[in-house]
């Protein structure tokens, strides 16, 4: 999964060009920064490898969510769509905007039901967030029909999955947006960064402005007499992290895919080899960035004694169904409606009256499919983890199953 694995003399290259000429902005500074735009290119280059006509990079992830659904107008009196099993950020933006997160089933792509989805609909449905999890797709062409069917736009959380595609298109380019992350585990790292994409040039220049204090980005004017239509913040990347960015994507279809791809292919071999042991959907494998491994034992027992002799030969697989951050049973924050505001907001209104609250059996099905899931995260380099992940794979097949 983590791009830092490779961080070489590329990124070395490209972050020095931006120290030697000292500017560390991605705006202005024309004459200084000789042609160097570290930011704006990267831009330009995942716009590219997306196949979509603009990119907007960010501070994070959680940052692009936020701009995703302010581009979009989603705020207080809104409904957002997403699933139950996802990284706490998505449904945190959707708080941050002043809407209320509604949490749908996954199915066995570990990503939104489609039909979930669609009974959820309703008049205050104003966006649909479904997340391309562990590096692989939703059923994402009929996660945008169904919300179609109802004028909902749908932006794709592909924080987990960059490089993922799905027939020919990359993931996030389905969606009126996509968003991602290159956190410092992500697939692409800028140690903290992210990106929007859309085809739709409003939403882009809406996204834009909102992400840099409102401003036009005119460029007739210098920066302070640019104007503004509305409100925005600060979620700007800044040239370190698009000179990262610029060498970690050029590394991605010729290193970082390849040998996820390889490593996946060598332990799912293993696996395979055992019955009873069976797999995540992927609804085009071939698109599979291949960043984890995940597979189904037959009961939730099983699950967890295959898991523990993982663990006793240091081999441990990530158990979603008892992970804090990715599970909704486990957010007791949000469950509990616990915030640092005294009012009670986002959870009560300024009046005191309750906006949203959550059940922690709500989502049986996801319950369901987690609890007998165990996922091994998939690694560019693991010449020397394979032969210890397979001989604990075969010793927990023994024992459990
Ligand atoms: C599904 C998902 N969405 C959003 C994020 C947020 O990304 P960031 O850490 O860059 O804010 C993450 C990060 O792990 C994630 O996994």
């Amino acid at each position: 999964m983590p791009g830092h694995e490779i961080i070489g003399e590329e990124e070395r290259r490209e972050i020095l060009d931006v120290l030697s000429r000292k500017v560390l902005f991605r705006y202005e500074f024309d004459a200084q920064r000789e042609g160097v735009y570290k930011v704006e290119t990267f831009e330009k280059e995942f716009a590219r490898y997306c196949g979509v006509r603009h990119a907007l990079a960010v501070s994070s992830g959680t940052a692009a969510l936020h701009v995703a659904l302010a581009a979009l107008g989603v705020g207080p009196g809104d409904e957002v769509i997403t699933q139950g099993f996802t990284f706490v950020a998505t449904w945190e933006a959707i708080l941050e905007a002043g809407a209320v997160p509604v949490f749908a089933e996954i199915d066995e792509t570990l990503c939104l039901d489609p039909d979930d989805l669609e009974a959820r609909i309703t008049p205050r449905t104003r966006a649909v967030i479904p997340v391309h999890m562990c590096g692989a797709q939703a059923r994402v062409e009929e996660i945008v029909s169904a919300a179609g069917r109802h004028g909902v736009p749908v932006i794709e959380d592909t924080a987990q999955s960059c490089g993922g595609r799905f027939g020919q298109r990359a993931l996030g380019s389905f969606g009126a947006l996509g968003t991602f992350s290159f956190d410092s585990v992500k697939t692409v790292t800028t140690g903290e960064g992210g990106m929007v994409i859309t085809d739709d040039e409003e939403l882009y220049l809406r996204a834009s402005e909102y992400h840099d204090h409102g401003h036009d980005h005119d460029p007739s004017v210098g920066r302070g007499l640019e104007k503004r239509r509305f409100i925005g913040f600060n979620y700007r990347m800044m040239e370190l992290q698009g000179a990262l960015g610029l060498a970690q994507l050029r590394k991605l279809d010729p290193v970082i895919l390849p040998g996820q791809r390889e490593n996946k292919r060598i332990l799912k071999e293993a696996l395979e080899k055992h019955d009873g042991i069976t797999f995540r959907d992927l609804p085009d494998p071939a698109g599979d960035s291949a960043t984890f491994l995940i597979f189904f034992l037959p009961t939730a027992e099983q699950a967890q004694a295959f898991n523990r002799v993982l663990a006793d030969q240091g081999a441990g697989a990530v158990y979603w169904h008892d992970n804090l951050w990715h599970y909704y049973e486990q957010w007791e924050h949000l469950l509990e409606a616990r915030t640092p505001l005294a009012g009670g907001w986002p959870f009560r209104s300024p009046d005191g009256t309750p906006r949203c609250g959550y059940e922690p059996a709500a989502l049986p099905r996801t319950a369901e499919i987690l609890s007998r899931a165990l996922t091994i995260p998939i690694r560019i380099r693991m010449d020397e983890q394979l032969p210890v992940l397979i001989e604990a794979i075969n010793k927990a097949a023994g024992a459990a199953l």
